[in-house]
């Protein structure tokens, strides 16, 4: 039966619970600069226009994150869209999974990109951008980030979180 909410406290709880039915792509966030290197896992992640004077997306990052400050103090942060085959990296950026050094950045091979923001070796794609915009809104910092370099690696499948579980899609006849 369908039910609708109207009191704050069971909306936070229906909210979550809505967005449970969301299928995202799982990316994660990087940023390297005079804040250091740190990365997180988000679903949060939009294109907002591919037209301008460079194409924008947009990332959500809870403020506790490390990578929240760094973004703002590096002014750029690269954008990796995961393989289906790679929720180990998403677990590890999660903080999920802890590696034996304890560093997220061993869990996988890096590249850099001419920005010098780290991207995951044979990404399905990556976005290196620089920071144009920021707001915070609740517990998230939104920041949105104008593409200045885009790699494209081998086609394949992205990985997808939805109902709390990863998977990958499937095409319909
Ligand atoms: C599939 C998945 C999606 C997530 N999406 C987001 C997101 O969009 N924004 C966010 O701030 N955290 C998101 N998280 C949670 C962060 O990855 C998690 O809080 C992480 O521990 C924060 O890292 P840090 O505190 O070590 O910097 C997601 C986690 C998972 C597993």
């Amino acid at each position: 039966m369908s039910s609708a909410v109207h009191n704050n406290e069971g909306l936070r709880e229906q909210f979550l619970r809505g967005m449970s039915r969301v299928a995202s792509t799982v990316t994660v966030v990087t940023t390297a600069g005079e804040a250091g290197l740190h990365g997180v896992t988000i679903s949060a992640m939009s294109s907002v226009s591919a037209d301008g004077e460079r194409p924008t997306l947009l990332v959500c990052v809870h403020h506790r994150s490390a990578a929240a400050e760094a973004i703002r103090t590096n002014g750029r942060f690269a954008v990796n869209i995961l393989r289906a085959e790679e929720s180990f990296v998403s677990e590890h950026f999660a903080g999920r999974v802890r590696g034996e050094d304890g560093d997220k950045f061993s869990c996988t091979d890096w590249e850099a990109g001419t920005t010098g923001q780290p991207r995951v070796a044979g990404a399905l794609a990556a976005f290196d951008c620089v920071l144009a915009s920021e707001q915070r809104i609740g517990t998230h910092h939104l920041f949105i980030g104008a593409v200045e370099e885009l790699y494209l690696g081998e086609t394949g499948e992205p990985l997808i979180y939805s109902n709390r579980q990863y998977g990958r899609p499937a095409s319909i006849q």
